[in-house]
């Protein structure tokens, strides 16, 4: 008889219920798959009474997670509850410092304690996995680490988080503003606990720095990551994108420069015609680049029960058949943090103003961009019933630097109402 895979679960929600039922429903095509049966040994979670949708009678409840992660009957510990402190670090720790083989989905621990996580497991000689802390069920993590491994990557990319698309989606076919759109995603349970860690781009911001990681073999750095969240986007400004043939992602980029790695996530102008403008709803699209392979995109559910699921287990059948490289792709000792670099890569810009209509204003707000270096395309105002004109500027590329002096110059102007809506463009 061959010994079986002990599972200790921490986290009964989403994601652990997903858990349960694929290790249920597909016993067979598991033991098969990995050469030794997975069982289901213990779990955890706050409400041991609370109706879950699963049958969790036959396995053996512990209240306390860190108890359940130092079972002698858990081999592997499987960590769902999320939070990037509290009983989710305590619980992996206790297990890794056991020497158990860990997989989690929590990118928020990840991104802030990756780096020392990833040294504990290697000084017990325990595997740590994390495929689903990126792009739900996108195996992005394993592309990087495994098919990648012989390819130097220039650049990741993607949209990570899948309730900024479905807001920024519906907002474009329904028309509707960006708060009625956000309490609808809040109704349908899309947003976080704490909504700013998606609307403002923090928690797609964790996953790209996991992924900036390993892409780059440098220590994860969440706090180089540059931040701006989807709140200011208002449905004019999707109108108009989609007017110049664009449509407004949460797009997160990391690239290697010669001063370090950049980090940016923040709303950024597609081509629509591009697959980053053609995606739709909460689907995620990680988009890699390799000297060797060229361009990599993979697409695919970003959230969810199943998708979330499957990527844990894919991590869980990785650890069991041994096939376990390090963490970040390479020993956790020998990683260095990186330089950060700030965003300097040149890029067309879309500025959306609200300008005072009286002569000379326009000319004011052109000068201020001519003495940033910064080049006018496009540019166009539309009707409007007061004394404030919606302009819109769409630029030359420019680097963020000079955007920042032009910004601050507009703001000297007395003719430039509030702070301008300035956007990225990505490049054909
Ligand atoms: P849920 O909020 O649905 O579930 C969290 C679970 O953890 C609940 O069962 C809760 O118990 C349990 N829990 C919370 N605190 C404790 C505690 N102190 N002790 C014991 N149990 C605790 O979260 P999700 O399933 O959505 O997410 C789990 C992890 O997966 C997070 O790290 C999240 O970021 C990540 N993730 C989630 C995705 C998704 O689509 N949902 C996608 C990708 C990653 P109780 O049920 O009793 O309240
Ligand atoms: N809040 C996240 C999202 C869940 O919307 O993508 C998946 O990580």
């Amino acid at each position: 008889m061959t010994t079986p895979l002990r599972l200790g679960i921490a986290g009964l929600g989403t994601v652990g219920v997903g858990v349960v039922r694929i290790v249920e429903a597909h016993r067979a095509m598991l033991e098969a798959r990995i050469g030794r049966p997975v069982e289901i040994a213990a779990v955890s979670a706050r409400t041991r009474d609370r109706d879950r949708g699963i049958d969790i009678s036959g396995y053996a409840w512990e209240d306390d997670p860190v108890a359940l992660a130092r079972r002698d009957d858990v081999d592997l510990f499987v960590e769902l509850m999320g939070g990037a402190d509290g009983p989710a670090k305590a619980a992996t720790e206790a297990a890794l410092s056991a020497g158990k083989p860990v997989v989690t989905a929590n990118k928020a621990m990840l991104a802030i304690h990756g780096q020392a996580l990833a040294e504990l497991a290697e000084a017990n000689g325990a595997a740590l996995r994390f495929e689903a802390a990126v792009a739900g069920g996108i195996p992005c993590v394993k592309a990087l680490l495994e098919g990648m491994a012989g390819n130097a990557v220039a650049r990741v990319m993607g949209v990570m988080n899948g309730t900024c698309n479905y807001i920024l989606t519906r907002m474009e076919a329904e028309g509707l503003a960006y708060a009625e759109v956000f309490e609808e995603a809040r109704a349908l349970g899309y947003l976080e606990a704490d909504p700013t860690l998606d609307v403002g781009g923090i928690d797609a911001g964790h996953k790209l720095a996991i992924l900036s990681a390993i892409a780059f073999g440098s220590r994860v750095d969440f706090g180089g990551v540059e931040l701006q969240g989807i709140e200011r986007i208002s449905i004019d400004d999707i109108r108009r994108a989609g007017d110049m043939g664009y449509r407004i992602k949460l797009l997160g980029v990391a690239c290697a420069t010669p001063e370090g790695i950049e980090q940016s996530m923040r709303p950024t102008l597609v081509p629509a015609a591009s697959p980053l403008g053609q995606l739709e709803g909460a689907t995620n699209m990680v988009v890699i680049e390799g000297d060797a392979v060229g361009q990599i995109v993979l697409r695919g559910a970003g959230a969810g029960e199943g998708p979330t699921a499957s990527a844990v287990m894919g991590d869980v059948c990785d650890i069991a058949r041994g096939t376990v490289p390090p963490p970040f792709g390479q020993p956790a000792a020998g990683l260095a943090s990186a330089p950060r670099a700030p965003a300097a890569t040149p890029c067309a810009h879309y500025l959306r103003m609200a300008l005072r209509d009286e002569p000379g204003a326009l000319a004011r707000v052109a000068t201020v961009l001519g003495e940033a270096g910064i080049s006018i395309d496009r540019m166009r105002q539309y009707d409007h019933p007061g004394p404030e004109a919606p302009v819109l500027i769409v630029t030359h590329p420019c680097t963020p630097a000079a955007l920042a002096e032009a910004l601050r110059g507009m703001a000297g102007t007395g003719v430039v109402a509030g702070d301008p809506v300035a956007l990225q463009i990505l490049g054909d």
